[in-house]
């Protein structure tokens, strides 16, 4: 069987991350009887640089044409790219987030999940940590602020700009369902997170999670404000299950979890419409500061391989054995930089590749 799989290496360390989940994808491959065919383009900085837009139309159509799309990392240092002097709408992540919406990937599932060889990396103190944690960050991706209208003007000589952040109870249905969906087949349980003592966005949102969660009587549901749960996040992660919000609140709690998994290089992330296609990349950025260096942590495009397996493919086995290995390789000892502690051995990038593909 052929998987055919549209890659965006990307910039900064996503083609030297990208590289090594394609490694792990070939060996599972050969291992549980299938083929993967990569197409790769480019968005992002490298798409700037080649075309002068940071993701074109035919780079789109051989998106849309695979069966899924495995993806780095895009964007530069915003400070000293010549990138960011384009207009916003010419930047790298311009890419990222048309690519979202053409594809339609409003579901983005961020798992953050505490290794047991890793609970050394884990900033949070040892009675903290020693409970462990199994989140799912599940975040709208294709409404609110990031795609709402938005403007600078100068208005009697003030400079002013303007964001608006808009749900319908549609989008906010689609999600929610998916939401619990994840959660009957996890501990049953969603927090749903908002700001309804502010925003009416939030409120509605609340109210049509509310009306989702009578047909899921099994799942227990519960509310929390935003500013709580980031404190919450670092103060009892053990208490969630899958958390469910909206984009702008998803894209910063998701750091905040990834951070107390140890290092964000852990963090894999799956972004799905109603179909079986799905974009998936790790949740961490390009970081331009260790680019080519062959010091990136890769694990997290790696895990969102497996994630790829599982839910584009049903290929559950193979989607274990990737993760299985990883557990493998940490149990060994094998750590790049960003997870590096005393006793463990320190690898670079290709080498943590190579190991996780030789222990599918
Ligand atoms: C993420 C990233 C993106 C986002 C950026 C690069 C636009 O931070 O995937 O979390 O904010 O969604
Ligand atoms: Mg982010």
């Amino acid at each position: 069987m052929d998987l055919r799989i549209t890659c965006i290496p990307g910039d900064g360390i996503g083609p030297e991350i990208v590289a090594e989940a394609k490694k792990v994808l070939e060996k599972a491959g050969e291992k549980y009887g299938f083929t993967p065919v990569f197409t790769d383009i480019l968005m992002g900085g490298a798409s700037i640089d080649a075309y002068g837009v940071p993701l074109t139309e035919e780079a789109v159509r051989t998106a849309k044409a695979a069966d899924a799309v495995l993806m780095g990392s895009i964007g530069g240092n915003t400070a000293t790219s010549p990138w960011y002097r384009l207009p916003p709408e010419k930047r790298p992540e311009a890419g990222l987030l048309k690519i979202r919406k053409e594809l339609n990937l409003f579901a983005n599932l961020r798992p953050a999940l505490l290794y047991r060889e890793l609970a050394g990396a884990c900033p949070l103190k040892e009675e903290i940590s020693r409970a462990g944690f199994d989140i799912m960050i599940m975040r709208e991706l294709t409404g609110g602020l990031y795609f709402g209208e938005r403007r600078t003007v100068v208005e009697n000589g003030v400079r002013k700009a303007v964001d608006t952040l808009t749900y319908d109870e549609n989008e906010i249905r689609r999600i929610a369902v998916k939401g619990f969906d994840i959660a009957m087949k996890r501990k049953k349980k969603v927090t749903s997170v908002d700001k309804a003592n502010v925003l009416d966005s939030s409120r509605l949102w609340r109210a049509v999670v509310e009306e989702v969660a009578e047909d899921y009587p099994e799942v227990t549901l519960e509310h929390m404000l935003v500013d709580n749960c980031a404190m919450q996040l670092v103060k009892d992660p053990a208490q969630f299950d899958v958390i469910l919000t909206e984009n702008m609140f998803g894209d910063i709690l998701s750091d905040e979890a990834s951070m107390i998994t140890g290092s964000i290089g852990m963090l894999a992330s799956a972004s799905l419409n109603d179909t079986k296609f799905g974009l998936y990349e790790p949740s961490h950025g390009s970081a331009p500061d260790i680019a080519g260096q062959d010091i990136a942590n890769p694990i997290a495009t790696v895990l969102s391989a497996a994630m790829m397996l599982r839910f584009s493919f049903d290929l559950d086995k193979a989607a274990d054995a990737v993760e299985a290995a990883v557990k493998k390789v940490l149990q060994e000892g094998y750590r790049t930089a960003d997870i590096m502690t005393e006793g463990h051995k320190q690898v670079g990038c290709r080498e943590m590749g190579s190991l996780i593909a030789e222990r599918v």
